[in-house]
């Protein structure tokens, strides 16, 4: 099992850190912070408009904090979702617990955390009304997509840890995953990252980053693919 410790990142919500890939799962200028930023800012609530429900497809699932934010915000908007999170290592109970985020984050959103961490993985689960998980304990480099998906949040470790996730084949494998007008968010602003996006047939959007991170990329599939 992957060596994974606590630590404490700046706006007070701690993250995980892997020995194994020497990378942490947040950054530690704020774990939270992050997370609102470029997932559900820029990612979630950018490709709503009026749509009721969406599919979302999350790369490197982790500490499921993303997923529970996601969860917190649908009924904001009034919109279902079908969330898909691949995991290659999924963190023990253990681990995630000691996370604190049972109790840091906002009772409402805690409580979905704990639900989505307990969902047992293999098979969609109703976390709310709003909100159904389905974990997959898969690699994501041999992992087939059999459905399609209107947003994907890629949360791998960075592509200097990990460049077999973020390149050419990697990127087409999400594209052929998308619906029309999907998108594709991810923390990582780099030129080869924009490079293999674009060359993969997205559109790409590079968007002010969360604090300390000068960007962050959006990449759209456009309707004339
Ligand atoms: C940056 S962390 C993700 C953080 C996560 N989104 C969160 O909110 O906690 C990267 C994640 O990708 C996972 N991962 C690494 N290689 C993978 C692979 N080949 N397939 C699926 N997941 C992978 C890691 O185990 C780790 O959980």
């Amino acid at each position: 099992m992957d060596e994974l410790r606590v630590v404490p990142t700046a706006d007070g919500t701690s993250t995980l850190y892997s020995e194994r890939f020497n990378a942490t799962y947040h950054s530690v200028n704020g774990a939270l912070t992050e997370s609102m930023h470029v997932f559900i800012k820029s990612g979630f609530e950018a490709v709503l408009h009026d749509k009721k429900a969406l599919e979302v497809l999350e790369v490197g699932m982790g500490t499921c904090l993303n997923a529970a934010l996601t969860a917190w915000d649908a009924p904001k908007f009034g919109v279902k979702v079908h969330y898909t999170g691949i995991e290659l290592l999924p963190p023990t109970l253990e681990v995630l617990n000691s996370t604190g985020y049972q109790t840091v984050l906002e009772p409402e959103c805690a409580e979905l955390w704990v639900k989505i961490v307990a969902a047992p993985a293999g098979h969609p689960v109703p976390v709310s009304p709003w909100f159904t998980a389905l974990k997959l304990y898969v690699d994501f480099i041999s992992w087939i997509p059999n459905q399609r998906y209107d947003l994907i949040y890629f949360d791998a470790f960075a592509p200097d840890d990990q460049p077999e996730m973020w390149n050419l084949e990697s990127f087409r494998k999400l594209f052929d995953a998308l619906g029309p007008n999907g998108a594709l968010v991810t923390y990582s602003a780099k030129g080869m990252v924009k490079r293999n996006l674009r060359c993969a047939g997205f559109s790409v959007e590079r968007l002010q980053g969360p604090p300390a991170k000068r960007h962050m990329v959006r990449a759209w599939k456009t309707p004339d693919h």
